[in-house]
């Protein structure tokens, strides 16, 4: 009996030990490392995969460099594999952002920074307080996956949120390519969200809302664009930058133009209340990755995109591992992804 015990505990330990998100280091992709109003000529730190980027400007030109520019170092000590020989990262400012390439520099290239469809290219349409910096004590993909999850938000995020337990139907879609997952949630009949009610003067007490994720699953950038009705839109990019194993960091950006105020100016502080409250749920899941005395991993049909998601990204790490860094051709970063999200449709 003990023995049977034993090989069952051992195969399903084999099962939750398939995933492991602390492990992907994925490369050749464009990570949003910093506001790119934060980047002036005073150098700024930033991390990824725990390397140093430091990021200034010069005479008008964006550098992001392993080494700080003031600080003498050794040429050694300069260069990495992912950047030139005189120690620079490939770099781009696009959406408000500043982009830092992570992988071969031989493989840069533009066209592969993602499209964001509500924010200017240029990143003009973004004042200030539409711009949130939160860290998360929990490697990226442990951080995607909490966002993929439908369930979380009313028992986290009740009273910002929440509702959605009494909506008379919610249903959900999921798509995907080899790099990106696409979840689409429709909710009909759910109590109109407090924040919406207090601060955005939705009147009425049952909204609609459609919901989609699209995440670029080699640089975990989420493009989030919820639609309600009666209501607005409340698109926003949440960018997981793996700035270690255990820790992320998401320079937040929504573009709240078209909703009142002071719903405008008071929603983008809530990823000040959301993000600890997500917090709270993922810094614990970490150990349960590492420790071998940790509890299974379970999940349920429910958890279609979430699983997807870990199958997908299994599948991108071993091809990685294998040593092909290619974008395979049902893939197109640059691509206009407003049907995706819905813009250009009604509920
Ligand atoms: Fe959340």
């Amino acid at each position: 009996m003990t023995n049977i015990k034993h090989h069952l505990s051992t195969s399903a330990r084999k099962t939750a030990r398939d995933w492991l998100p602390s492990a992907f280091d994925l490369r050749d992709t464009w990570f949003p490392v910093a506001h790119a109003n934060h980047v002036s000529s005073r150098p700024v730190v930033r991390m990824i995969h725990a390397q140093p980027c430091y990021l200034w400007r010069a005479n008008g030109k964006l550098l992001a460099a392993r080494f700080h520019p003031f600080v003498k170092s050794s040429s050694s000590a300069r260069h990495t594999q992912f950047t030139n020989e005189c120690g620079f990262y490939p770099a781009a400012e696009g959406y408000g952002y500043v982009w830092v390439w992570y992988g071969n520099p031989d493989n840069v290239s533009l066209d592969l920074l993602p499209q964001i469809p509500f924010l200017h290219r240029d990143g003009t349409n973004i004042p200030g307080y539409m711009r949130t910096t939160v860290r998360f004590d929990a490697c990226s993909p442990l951080s995607v996956e909490n966002l993929l999850d439908l369930t979380h938000a009313d028992f986290l995020h009740g009273e910002v949120v929440g509702g959605e337990g009494e909506a008379q139907s919610d249903t959900v879609e999921t798509s995907y390519t080899s790099e990106t997952l696409t979840r689409t949630r429709y909710v009909f009949g759910k109590p109109v969200s407090p924040v919406m009610r207090w601060f955005g003067g939705v009147r009425a007490r049952y909204q609609d809302f459609r919901s989609t994720l699209h995440v670029h699953l080699r640089s975990n950038l989420c493009i989030s664009y919820p639609r309600f009705s009666p209501g607005f839109d409340v698109p926003n990019v949440q960018p997981f930058v793996p700035s270690g194993k255990y820790r992320s960091r998401v320079n937040q950006i929504f573009n709240l133009h078209d909703a009142p105020m002071p719903f405008r100016r008071i929603m983008p502080r809530m990823a000040y209340i959301v993000g600890p409250q997500d917090n709270s749920v993922m810094r614990p899941q970490t150990p349960a990755y590492i420790l071998e005395s940790a509890p299974e991993d379970l999940h349920s049909r429910f958890d279609a995109p979430g699983a997807r998601y870990r199958q997908l990204m299994n599948k991108l790490w071993e091809r990685q591992q294998s040593g092909d860094y290619s974008y395979a051709g049902d893939v197109d970063p640059g691509a206009d992804i407003a049907h995706i999200l819905g813009m250009d449709r009604a509920l």
